[in-house]
């Protein structure tokens, strides 16, 4: 039998739901040819930061102006321009390249968290030859005075100011953490945004006690991760009519049934990339493919939302019901033996 994997995001019609996520892994040309060679369905690159850009922006300002000065202090509040692997003009080249040397689709990432003139760069992206956008509002408010409207409003207004630049599909990257992520989907939605990405992951630093320091931590995901997506793309499936993009945890073939049948449009994998090679993602596609054989689906599209939140038989294990039962003893007892006290 001859499955058909194929999917639709974007507006891109792909091969199957296996993406490339926004990381370093563009960085080399001769990595962007293995994962082409590997069958990606899409790359996307890493994001261009707004810190990035108005770093850039200041040191041009001050080398026509003169203010070296004032240049020096406000970039001491930027990361290190080290820690940027491209600025802002070779970031447009890298794309113009990767789209010479590549016939998958090129997403391009624009990066930050406060509605001003950084997005201008999204038509810069566009001109490059990207074929869509991923915009990653990744931000924390901290501070009291953050008013969750006026966060919400500006997130909108940087969606719009990107979306009202291109003609390109745009697609915005989240962090969980919405008081309504189905309101607030739909407002991103009606910004004219064509997909939503879940999540953002947060890379929450720890603390050193000895040298009393905070110190920055990056781990690679793990499936476990992959549960609160599976159930926001459950939930958003049958109440927003854009794309969803799953992003966070995806390791096996089952991790990338679950996704789809949760509702997941496409895939993104970065971690399982990181650890196994590009050409894991070939070996993936191989068992999703036996999978969907062995269980007689037709279709990729035919299992996409079967575990939708409407779908699902019991869609009270999503809900509250599903939290009082798991907490009770005799679950606990279950799943770890006798309580000991
Ligand atoms: C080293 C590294 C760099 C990343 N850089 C970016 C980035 O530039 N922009 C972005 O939106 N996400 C970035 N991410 C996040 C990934 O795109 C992805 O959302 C996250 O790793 C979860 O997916 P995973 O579980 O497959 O790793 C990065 C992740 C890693 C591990």
């Amino acid at each position: 039998m001859n499955v058909d994997l194929k999917t639709q995001y974007l507006g891109l019609n792909l091969p199957h739901p296996l993406v490339v996520g926004a990381s370093p892994l563009v960085d080399s040309l001769d990595r962007v040819r293995e994962i082409e060679d590997a069958g990606a369905a899409a790359l996307i690159m890493h994001s261009l930061f707004e810190e990035q850009i108005l770093m850039d922006e200041l040191a041009e300002d001050s080398y026509v102006h003169g203010h070296e000065e004032t240049f020096a202090e406000a970039t001491s509040y930027f990361p290190a321009s080290s820690t940027f692997a491209l600025n802002p003009e070779t970031y447009l080249e890298r794309i113009r390249k990767i789209k010479e040397i590549v016939s998958m689709p090129v997403i391009g990432s624009l990066n930050g968290r406060t509605p001003s003139g950084w997005t201008d760069y999204a038509s810069d992206i566009e001109s490059a030859g990207a074929d869509a956008l991923e915009l990653n509002l990744y931000f924390q408010p901290a501070l009291h005075a953050d008013h969750p409207a006026k966060i919400e409003e500006d997130a909108i207004k940087i969606v719009k100011s990107v979306c009202d630049r291109v003609q390109i599909p745009v697609a915005v990257k989240l962090s969980p953490y919405f008081t309504s992520l189905p309101h607030f989907v739909k407002q991103v939605a009606g910004a004219g945004a064509k997909g939503v990405v879940l999540f953002n992951r947060f890379y929450q630093p720890d603390i050193d006690i000895e040298e009393l320091k905070t110190v920055p931590q990056l781990k690679l995901s793990e499936s476990s991760e992959l549960l609160l997506r599976l159930r926001w793309l459950a939930i958003l499936k049958d109440q927003v009519s854009i794309d969803l993009s799953c992003s966070g945890g995806v390791h096996t073939p089952v991790d990338v049934i679950k996704a789809v049948m949760s509702g997941a449009d496409s895939v993104q994998l970065v971690s399982c990339l990181l650890k196994n090679g590009a050409g894991y993602l070939s070996a993936l596609r191989t068992q999703l493919l036996h999978w969907l054989e062995e269980h007689e689906y037709p279709s990729l599209q035919e299992m996409k939302g079967s575990m939708s939140y409407r779908n699902t038989p019991n869609p009270d294990a999503i809900e509250r019901a599903n939290y009082v039962k798991i907490l009770t003893a005799a679950q606990i007892q279950d799943r770890f033996g006798p309580v000991k006290w």
